[in-house]
């Protein structure tokens, strides 16, 4: 096994962190040299790069947040000049300016690093054919899967997401080992292949990398099961990198591998910023090591989890992502994720492993309905029994009172790519 690692990936964790410091120093600098916007922000802290003598004094660095990228569009936080720029990606979000991101010639090479390396932990080798289900375009996670899987010495099929019938079609003649997609998009695939009478366990298919949303071990059983494959997951956001800023090693299926030699993480306090100790939950936050385009400092990316040691690799982990605090719904004081909701549908006979959350206004409370589809072949009385028990284990496990409708077999809207859980109604009713 050792014989596959890469040289970053056999570091002892002192040479690690000698690494990560020496990288993050000319980071600082970097970013204060040639970004106004982190100029301005040293300046009004009173820093200076250099005062970056120990990894730990990365805390007194002020924090960047998807604001800070919208205010300065669309080259604002760019580090080098514009013809240095190889590749630009966008991600569109909800409302107004979309937050853009550069890459260099050199950044692009570090992407495809590490995008190879998760592929090769989640167990694709050279050879190998890689379906790649992600949408290509702006988003990073079609092009960021292409290039890692090229970079590995494996077969690349870019079919971007969309046309379904086509994605199984093309999964049956083209014999993939290896399929990147969202969980989400994976189950939209799984009916296609039953409405085809094709068994989805008796395809090619050994490895599924999924990520670009959150999705819990409750979805990993179902995924795992009904294709017969190993189900790890991909984590990274377009601010920081793209997909391959953490991997899930096949061999453990622990958590995820940041790979720390590109992106320092630290976990704080979402509310006061505070950060907090390896195993605390609380937001992730990520500062680039190595990148040249657009250089992050201490950037929040909203999503919750913990650190942990290292396991497979020497790297450290993080766990699952629970959500994202823009998902977190708050009924009558009480926090919800959709993921939580999920571990319950999924573990629920009689419901199929699709669901909806529709957020609605109830005089001055906001209320909350788990619209969730019955498997086919369901009785009216397995459907009220599904009913009964979800909104059961949503009060003890959560501790609140939702709703629950058993939708009829195919009602609900499927993803193509990134899923959107939460159908929020309250302004219209
Ligand atoms: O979603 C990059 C990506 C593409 C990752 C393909 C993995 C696979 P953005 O569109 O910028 O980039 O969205 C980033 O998606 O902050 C998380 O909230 C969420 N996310 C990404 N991967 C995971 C994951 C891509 N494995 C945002 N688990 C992030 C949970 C994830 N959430």
């Amino acid at each position: 096994m050792t014989a596959l690692l890469d040289a970053a990936e056999r570091l002892g964790r002192d040479e690690l962190e000698a690494l990560q410091l020496e990288r993050l120093r000319t980071t600082l600098r970097h970013a204060y040299d040639n970004v106004g916007f982190y100029r301005e922000a040293f300046d009004k802290a009173g820093l200076r790069p250099e005062d970056c003598r120990t990894l730990a004094d990365l805390a007194r660095f002020p924090f960047t947040v998807k604001a800070d990228l919208r205010d300065n569009y669309p080259f604002g936080m760019f580090a080098v000049p514009e013809e240095r720029v190889r590749r630009i990606h966008a991600s569109s979000g909800t409302t107004g300016r979309p937050t853009v991101v550069g890459y260099t010639e050199r950044d692009l090479d570090t992407w495809a690093d590490v995008v190879a390396r998760s592929i090769r932990a989640a167990g694709g080798r050279p050879g190998h054919k890689v379906h790649v289900a992600y949408g290509y375009g702006l988003f990073t996670g079609g092009l960021g899967a292409h290039y890692g899987a090229e970079r590995l010495g494996c077969t690349v099929i870019p079919a971007s997401g969309g046309m379904t019938a086509r994605q199984v079609q093309l999964i049956q003649d083209f014999r993939p080992e290896i399929i990147m997609i969202t969980p989400s998009y994976m189950l939209t695939l799984l009916d296609e292949f039953e409405r085809r009478g094709v068994d989805p366990r008796s395809t090619s298919l050994k490895v599924g990398i999924f990520g670009a949303e959150p999705w819990t071990e409750q979805m990993r059983r179902e995924i795992e099961e009904r294709f017969a494959i190993d189900a790890v997951d991909i984590y990274g956001l377009s601010e920081v990198m793209g997909p391959g800023v953490a991997q899930e090693c096949v061999e453990t299926k622990d958590g995820l591998h940041i790979w720390e030699d590109h992106f320092y993480p630290e976990v704080v306090d979402p509310f006061t910023g505070e950060v907090l100790p390896d195993g605390e939950e609380g937001e992730l936050v990520f500062t680039s090591l190595t990148k040249e385009a657009m250089p992050v400092i201490r950037y929040r990316t909203r999503d919750l989890t913990r650190l942990l040691p290292g396991t497979a690799r020497v790297f450290r982990r993080m766990e699952k992502v629970t959500g994202r605090s823009d998902d977190m719904v708050i009924l009558r004081g009480v926090n919800l994720f959709p993921t939580q909701i999920e571990e319950i549908v999924l573990r629920t006979p009689g419901v199929a492993p699709h669901f909806q959350l529709r957020l609605t206004r109830e005089g001055r409370l906001d209320a909350l309905t788990v619209r969730a589809e019955a498997r086919a072949g369901a009785t009216t009385d397995e459907r009220a029994a599904a009913a009964r028990s979800i909104a059961a284990a949503v009060k003890d496990g959560v501790g609140v009172t939702v709703g629950v409708e058993i939708v009829d077999p195919e009602v609900l809207e499927r993803s193509v790519g990134k899923i959107k859980r939460i159908i929020d109604l309250r302004d219209a009713t």
